[in-house]
């Protein structure tokens, strides 16, 4: 690990599996976790935890978010309704460093359908130890917070 993290994780019903494993992989690697559910498998709605996370991410009290549910479709919808927030799903650790290096992505989207265990924790660790370019993408990821307005 280069540098220790703050991290915000979150998940319904259907991500929590993953997201502990996520979470204990973390705290395994020296960074620092906060868990705000779902524990357990009762259903619930993956909206109400996507904002947990990203509010603490948008308020500064973590440097990161991560948040599973089954896809990561529904979970990355929502992140990505806080103005303050770059949320990304990926599938693998390619996407994983991309959307760091390029988007400056603060919160990584995984689906618990979609990805396995040992590919999600190479995103994981990828997202966590990827740098932002910066350069050309600085301008790039300006323009999404440019947009706060529906367009119609
Ligand atoms: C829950 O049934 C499921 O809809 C959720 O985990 C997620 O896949 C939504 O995008």
């Amino acid at each position: 690990m280069q540098v220790a993290h703050s991290i915000a994780f979150g998940a319904d019903h259907g991500g929590v599996q993953l997201k502990d494993a996520l979470a204990d992989a973390a705290r395994a690697l020296g960074h620092d976790v906060h868990d705000f559910g779902t524990q357990g498998t009762e259903s619930v709605d993956y909206p109400d935890f996507a904002a947990l996370v990203c509010e603490a991410v948008a308020s500064g009290r973590a440097r990161f978010g991560v948040l599973v549910c089954g896809t990561g479709i529904g979970m990355s919808m929502a992140a990505n309704r806080n103005p303050a927030i770059r949320c990304a799903l990926v599938h693998d650790a390619t996407g994983a460093r991309l959307t760091r290096a390029h988007n400056d992505a603060n919160v990584l989207a995984l689906g618990a359908r979609m990805t396995g265990l040992e590919p999600a924790l190479d995103a994981l660790r990828a997202f966590l130890d990827t740098p932002f370019d910066g350069g050309r993408h600085v301008r790039r990821v300006a323009k999404l917070s440019a947009v706060t307005e529906p367009v119609r």
